[in-house]
């Protein structure tokens, strides 16, 4: 065997071993800040290291500073799932090397692109004419979405000349959105002052009402109305801002719709949760991350498109040298985003889908949409645990209430400590969540990829929980 061939093979072992032994690491590194930094030495080495110190390395200093996001006792953020196939992929990839950023670089992966953005499309319930490009985050997704439709509403004009300062305008989100619409506004030049974060219900959904009265607002103030972001799945709560209402007042006052299902757009895939595409037609733009909850190493992220044309002319640049015979008859997908040269994405994707099925995934969403209400039954019953936030997807908002804490604040504060106290302990990892409308509670999310670990976990959690009378911060 050659060198090459006997080293694959050993890491072969090594990742799967990773798999198999996952559960035993601690789902969070015992590592304070600088530590890694101060093992790694100052300058790089003069001449080539062997393989096996730097497998021994990477086993001393970088594994034990690594978060498992694959682990069963991640329960924090929203996920980055994972799945064999998904690695298999990626690592054919990295072999081809391959650069996606015009058709002739790689046509099969161009035009695989393509079509498994069509499946998923048509997987998903989203209208049958749009079209889709895999960009690296929902971020860049978003970023798009907003520099697409300020080039719409100037007809091209801010791309060729700048801002000239005689037209102000806003962008309209609900006060959960996500920070990467915060960024998106501020690289487009539409300034953090021009979004409008606008008023939740008690549900943590935008409010229609208060989205028209911040339009009408502006249009009398003379600042154009470009663009709304809904979103599906708020970071938060996930929440579900009401699309329908909010397309027909887009479509009132003429704004780009953009929506940011990032997370929990692939929910869709179920026809039990498919009612929050309620009002799609009216999107000009979507965005969910495979890369999050659809078993796709990260990074993979579907952005949906209802005018390509819209998109193209934003972004299409032509130099002589990325010229070629084929570009009247294919896609060129540097067009369809920021960076030119493009990772083969839609290979991972590719495998996901063909080795689950569409079944197999909605067996998967299935699971974890059901591991989280088990896991709220569970709390409900304990009887100390209150319930923070609706759960329309597998993200349980909670906090716990003893009964000999009554004052607001007083809760708050023992909610903050009681997870720095127990993420340790019980070497599981959640996030605090201190809610726009000043709640402190705790978001546990169930979306782990490997079936019995996550119902195992669920088991130890669930019961830690109810037991518990100790959870109480002395
Ligand atoms: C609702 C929402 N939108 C956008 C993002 C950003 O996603 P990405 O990391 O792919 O840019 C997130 C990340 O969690 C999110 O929750």
């Amino acid at each position: 065997m050659s060198d090459f061939r006997q080293q694959l093979h050993k890491i072969a072992d090594r990742v799967a071993d990773y798999w198999a032994e996952i559960a035993q690491y601690p789902v969070l590194p015992n590592v304070q800040p600088g530590d890694i930094y101060r093992q790694l030495p100052s300058e790089m080495p003069q001449t080539g290291e062997p393989l096996a110190q730097l497998l021994a390395d990477f086993d001393h200093i970088i594994l034990p500073g690594m978060t498992h996001w694959q682990h069963p006792a991640f329960h924090a953020y929203f996920p980055a799932n994972s799945s064999e196939v998904s690695v298999f992929a990626e690592l054919l990839t990295a072999a081809m090397g391959a650069q996606c950023m015009v058709w002739q670089t790689s046509p099969a992966a161009t035009e695989l692109e393509q079509r498994v953005m069509e499946w998923l499309r048509d997987a998903l319930g989203l209208p049958a004419h749009w079209e889709g490009v895999i960009q690296d985050t929902a971020s860049a997704a978003t970023l798009c979405a907003i520099l697409s439709a300020r080039e719409q509403a100037s007809q091209g004009h801010i791309n060729q000349y700048g801002f000239d300062g005689s037209q102000q305008y806003a962008v309209y989100a609900s006060a959960e959105t996500h920070s990467s619409i915060d960024k998106a506004v501020k690289i487009a030049g539409i300034g953090s002052q021009n979004l409008r974060k606008l008023a939740v219900d008690e549900q943590f959904a935008m409010s229609p009402t208060a989205l028209e009265v911040a339009v009408v607002r502006d249009i009398r103030h003379n600042i154009k109305p470009l663009c709304v972001v809904a979103t599906l799945g708020t970071t938060g709560s996930t929440a579900i801002d009401p699309l329908r209402e909010i397309g027909e007042i887009c479509q009132r006052y003429g704004l780009w719709l953009h929506v940011d299902a990032a997370f929990a757009g692939v929910a869709a895939l179920l026809p039990e949760t498919r009612a929050m595409l309620d009002g799609i037609e009216y999107a000009d733009s979507f965005v969910t991350n495979p890369h999050k909850w659809l078993f796709t190493n990260f990074d993979c992220s579907a952005y949906y498109v209802k005018d390509r044309q819209a998109l193209v002319q934003t972004f299409e640049i032509l130099p002589e040298y990325l010229k070629t015979a084929a570009d009247q008859q294919v896609n060129n997908y540097r067009d369809w985003g920021v960076a030119l040269g493009r990772r083969f994405r839609a290979l991972k994707l590719w495998f996901v889908l063909r080795t689950f099925g569409l079944q197999g995934l909605q067996t998967r969403l299935r699971q974890h949409l059901q591991l989280a209400q088990q896991f709220a039954a569970a709390l409900r019953c304990d009887g100390q645990y209150e319930i923070a936030a609706p759960i329309p997807f597998n993200l349980v908002c909670f906090r716990h209430c003893p009964p000999h804490i009554q004052d607001s604040d007083a809760l708050n504060a023992h909610n903050a400590a009681l997870i720095g106290a127990y993420q340790p302990k019980w070497q599981s990892i959640f996030e605090p969540h201190q809610a726009k409308w000043q709640i402190c509670f705790t978001r546990c999310i169930w979306s782990n990829p490997c079936r019995r670990a996550a119902s195992k976990r669920f088991n130890s959690l669930a019961t830690r929980l109810a037991r518990n009378k100790t959870w109480a911060i002395k």
